[in-house]
């Protein structure tokens, strides 16, 4: 408990699955949370469930492909919080489309909600840190398909090498204003988006069995490798990709 104790913190598709998990683990270890999705009522829900709780959060609308919309969001957590300290830039979308079969509709539609959206949280998120004054941790969701070969999901293992090297650019850039900036690296996971993967597959996914712990993993195990990435228990780390896939990207 209070590992995240004074900070501010911003969750991204927080309506939801990983994100939904991470907000309210974020506000247990003390955090004023701000949780952002395009989905409302989802978002309403994780808000009620902090303050159930006796956390702190606040509820965003924020469309993260659109540019005014992260300007508006930090707007409002500037005035209800007065800074910004850890950003989770966690919404995306997925598309298993390969390339011969995706058209420029969807290749358009997943890179700029799970590419051209990081680059804006990284422009807007780190000029409110810069503007508080506390350094900060910024932490993007990236994917073992960012290092895989899939045989589909085309646009969506584009967008996700994208994260994990705007990751790399941006620690360095963002270093002499002690913002720290890594990504986390999930496996298969069982959330809202692979349901229907997962329901149709089963165990018998090649990502669970090429996986050595052999099986899906759940949103706690990533939210407590974001807590960790986010607290001040990662003070010297900046730059990195953590896998969190049962040792997926290892066979
Ligand atoms: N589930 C997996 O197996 C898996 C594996 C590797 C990486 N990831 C990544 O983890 C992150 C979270 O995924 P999840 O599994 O919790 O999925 P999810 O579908 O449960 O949650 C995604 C959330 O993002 C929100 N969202 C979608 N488009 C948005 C937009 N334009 N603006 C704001 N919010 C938007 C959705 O409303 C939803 O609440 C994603 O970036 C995903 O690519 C997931």
């Amino acid at each position: 408990m209070g590992r995240l104790n004074g900070k501010v913190a911003l969750i991204t598709g927080a309506a939801s699955g990983q994100g939904a998990v991470e907000a309210e683990l974020f506000a247990r270890e003390g955090a004023k949370v701000a949780v952002a999705d395009i989905n409302e009522s989802g978002v309403a829900a994780v808000v009620d469930r902090i303050q159930q709780a006796g956390g702190e959060a606040i509820g965003i609308t924020l469309n993260v492909a659109d540019e005014a919309a992260w300007a508006a969001g930090m707007n409002k957590i500037r005035d209800t919080f007065g800074g910004l300290d850890v950003q989770v830039n966690n919404a995306g979308i997925l598309s298993l489309e390969g390339i011969s079969k995706i058209d420029m509709a969807e290749w358009d539609r997943v890179i700029r909600v799970n590419q051209t959206s990081v680059f804006l949280g990284l422009k807007h998120g780190t000029a409110l840190m810069q503007a508080t004054g506390r350094g900060g941790s910024i932490i993007n969701l990236t994917s073992t398909y960012a290092h895989l070969g899939s045989g589909g999901a085309v646009a969506y293992q584009a967008s996700k090498a994208a994260v994990y090297v705007m990751t790399r650019t941006a620690a360095v850039e963002f270093a002499p204003d002690n913002i720290r900036v890594n990504s986390v690296a999930p496996g298969l996971l069982e959330t809202p988006m692979t349901r229907e993967v997962l329901a149709e597959s089963g165990a018998s996914h090649p990502d669970i069995t090429r996986t050595p712990l052999q099986r899906a993993g759940q949103p706690h195990e990533v939210a407590n490798a974001v807590l960790f990435l986010a607290s001040d228990e990662a003070s010297y780390i900046t730059g990195t990709e953590l896998f969190v896939d049962g040792g997926r990207t290892i066979t």
